[in-house]
């Protein structure tokens, strides 16, 4: 079974969906981990609910971001973790630390990398009057929101919409697409090798999409 940490710093709802999947059996990994950079994270209390150790590291202590990640490979490397989780993990990470994890770990993002990275997504995507909005589980590299991206969950985007409901509903998707490529790694499927993913053997050119309407 493939060991996972799952690095967090708020409400923990794509970490919710990630444990429903193992609770239903539709996931077979284990969570050894959940690490939060802020000591107030509500997931955090969703992990203890569901027995899975937690550790926080707040940032505010360390002086800067490269002993602040260093202190972070040092409480996960003891787990052994076969796959590190970013959900939510709102820290830009030092180079050092993504080298030290790369092909080893992915984060989510809350838009069709390779648009809108960084913050505000909804707002940005909202102004520019777009069709189509969502959400990009990516490997992470040393450079923002900009390694390959694995699958993207895409929603359209309402005339009407307000930011608020336009978040709501790339949440909704997020916790469809994020468990199911944890779920592809830990079948096997999803793999990484000379800096490069493969998908069924097959190198990974184009996401794979999932349609709000067929998920
Ligand atoms: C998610 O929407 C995720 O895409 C975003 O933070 C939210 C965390 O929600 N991540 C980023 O913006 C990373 N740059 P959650 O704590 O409820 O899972």
């Amino acid at each position: 079974m493939r060991s996972i940490v799952v690095l967090i710093s708020g409400s923990g709802t794509n970490l919710q969906a990630i444990m429903d999947y193992i609770a239903t059996e539709k996931l077979d990994a284990n969570i050894e981990l959940v690490l939060s950079n802020r000591p107030n994270a509500y997931g955090l209390q969703r992990a203890a609910e569901a027995s899975i150790k937690t550790a926080v590291i707040d940032h505010k202590a360390f002086d800067s971001r490269e002993s602040f990640d260093q202190e972070m490979i040092k409480v996960i490397d003891p787990y052994k973790p076969d796959l590190i989780v970013l959900a939510g993990f709102m820290r830009i990470l030092s180079t050092d630390f993504v080298e030290h994890y790369e092909g080893r770990m992915i984060n989510i993002h809350p838009a069709l990398l390779p648009a809108y990275k960084g913050l505000h997504t909804h707002q940005r995507a909202l102004a520019d009057g777009v069709s189509h909005h969502g959400a990009s589980v990516h490997y992470v590299t040393p450079e923002l929101d900009s390694g390959t991206v694995i699958a993207q969950g895409r929603v359209p985007v309402m005339d009407d919409d307000t930011e608020e409901r336009l978040q709501e509903r790339v949440h909704h998707i997020e916790h469809i697409v994020y468990p199911e490529v944890v779920k592809w790694f830990s079948e096997g499927r999803l793999t990484y090798q000379n800096h490069q993913a493969y998908m069924d053997g097959e190198l990974l050119e184009t996401p794979v999409i999932i349609d709000q309407e067929s998920a």
